[in-house]
C-alpha cells in the first residue's frame, strides 16, 4: 500500500490547515523567492558554471519550511517580517547546502530533488561539492551584512553562534555522519532520535531561535518555551519526512520514495512501524502546542505551522 490517501484511513486524524494560513505560507514562499533571487550571484558572473548551480539549486523550488518558521516566531514577538528575512535566507542556505551534499554519491546517491535532477546530476559532483562550500559562508555573510536584521554586533554574533553550531559537529553535519555511519545497523528509537535531533532538528531549532534573538529584551521563559517546540517540532519534522518516504508519493515529493529502506536506513518506520510512527508525530506536536501556551492568541501562526507540518503529505 504505498498511496497516502490508502493509508490516511489509519492515521491520527490530522487538523485541518485553514485557507487564511495556506495563503499565508505561499505569501512567505514568494517573498522568500525574491528575497533568495536577489542575494546570489548572478548566473553570468564568474564563476559563472558555480553561480548557475547555486541559483538551480535554491531557486524555484522547496517548501520554505524553515523560513516560515523564522516569519511565524516573528509574527508572534511582534517583530516585522522585514527583521527577520536576512536570518530567513541564511537558514535557507545551509538547509540547500545541506541537500546538495545529501544527494551526492558519496552520501544518499540520490537523483531527484525538489522535481527536478539533484546538482551533481544537472552539474557534476565537483560542482555540487563547491555549491555547498559557496552557501555555507554566503549564508553567514548574510549575518554579518544584512541591513534590516538588529544592528546590535552582540546580536549578529548571536545569529552566527547559533546557526554554526545548528549546522556544524554537533549538528547538521554530525548527524549526516551519524545518518551514514549507521546505515544496516539495529538502533534504538532513543539513538534515531539523537540522530534526527541533530542532522534535522538542529537548524529547525536554530529557525525559531535565530528570530527569537531578533526580539529585543525577550523574556527567558519566553525563548525556553520557544525552544521547547522547535525541538519537538524539529525532530516530529524527521519522522515525517522518514514516513512520507514509505507513504508518500515521488511526483507529489519530488523525491524518490523508499530510498531509506533501500540504503537499510534505521528510522521510526523501520523500527517501531507506521502508526507508532504517525502516534510519536502526534505526542510531538502536541508537546509543541503546550509549549506556545503562555503566548495565547499570538502564536497562532506557530500554531498553524505545527498543524500543517503534522498533516503533510508532500
Ligand atoms: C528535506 O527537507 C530534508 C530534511 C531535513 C528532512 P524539506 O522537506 O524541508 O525540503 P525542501 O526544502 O522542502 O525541499
Ligand atoms: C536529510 O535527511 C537531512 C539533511 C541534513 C539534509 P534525508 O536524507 O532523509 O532527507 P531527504 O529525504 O533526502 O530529503
Ligand atoms: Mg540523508
Ligand atoms: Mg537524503
Ligand atoms: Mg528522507
Amino acid at each position: 500500500m504505498n498511496n497516502v490517501a490508502d493509508r490516511a484511513a489509519t492515521a491520527e486524524p490530522a487538523p485541518a490547515v485553514s485557507p487564511d494560513f495556506g495563503a499565508q505560507l505561499e505569501a512567505w514562499r514568494l517573498r522568500m523567492e525574491d528575497a533568495l533571487d536577489a542575494r546570489l550571484p548572478s548566473a553570468s558572473t564568474v564563476p559563472a558554471r558555480l553561480h548557475e548551480a547555486m541559483r538551480y539549486s535554491v531557486l524555484g523550488g522547496g517548501k520554505r519550511i524553515r523560513p516560515a518558521l523564522l516569519f511565524a516566531t516573528a509574527k508572534t514577538l511582534g517583530l516585522s517580517e522585514d527583521q527577520v528575512e536576512g536570518a530567513a535566507c541564511a537558514i535557507e542556505l545551509i538547509h540547500v547546502y545541506s541537500l546538495v551534499h545529501d544527494d551526492l554519491p558519496a552520501m544518499d546517491d540520490d537523483d531527484l530533488r525538489r522535481g527536478r535532477p539533484t546538482c551533481h546530476k544537472a552539474f557534476d559532483e565537483a560542482t555540487a561539492v563547491l555549491v555547498g562550500d559557496a552557501l555555507q559562508p554566503l549564508a553567514f555573510q548574510l549575518l554579518a551584512r544584512d541591513p534590516a536584521l538588529p544592528a546590535s554586533p552582540a546580536i549578529r554574533l548571536r545569529l552566527v553562534d547559533l546557526l554554526s553550531e545548528a549546522s556544524g559537529t554537533f549538528g547538521m553535519a554530525g548527524g549526516q555522519a551519524i545518518d551514514l555511519g549507521v546505515q544496516g545497523q539495529v538502533l534504538d528509537i532513543a539513538q534515531v532520535e539523537d540522530m534526527h535531533a541533530r542532522k534535522t532538528g538542529a537548524i529547525i531549532r536554530a529557525s525559531v531561535l535565530m528570530a527569537a534573538e531578533c526580539a529585543p529584551g525577550l523574556d527567558p521563559k519566553a525563548y525556553e518555551a520557544l525552544n521547547e517546540y522547535a525541538t519537538a517540532i524539529g525532530l516530529a519534522f524527521q519522522i515525517q519526512d522518514d514516513l512520507l518516504d514509505v507513504l508518500g508519493d515521488v511526483t507529489t515529493l519530488g523525491k524518490a520514495t523508499g530510498a531509506d529502506r533501500e540504503r537499510d536506513k534505521p528510522t521510526h518506520p523501520s523500527i517501531i512501524g507506521i502508526e507508532a510512527s504517525q502516534e510519536r508525530v502526534h505526542l510531538l506536536h502536541g508537546q509543541a502546542l503546550t509549549a506556545l501556551e503562555s503566548f495565547g492568541e499570538r502564536a497562532a501562526p506557530l500554531r498553524s505551522l505545527a498543524d500543517w507540518l503534522l498533516s503533510r503529505h508532500y
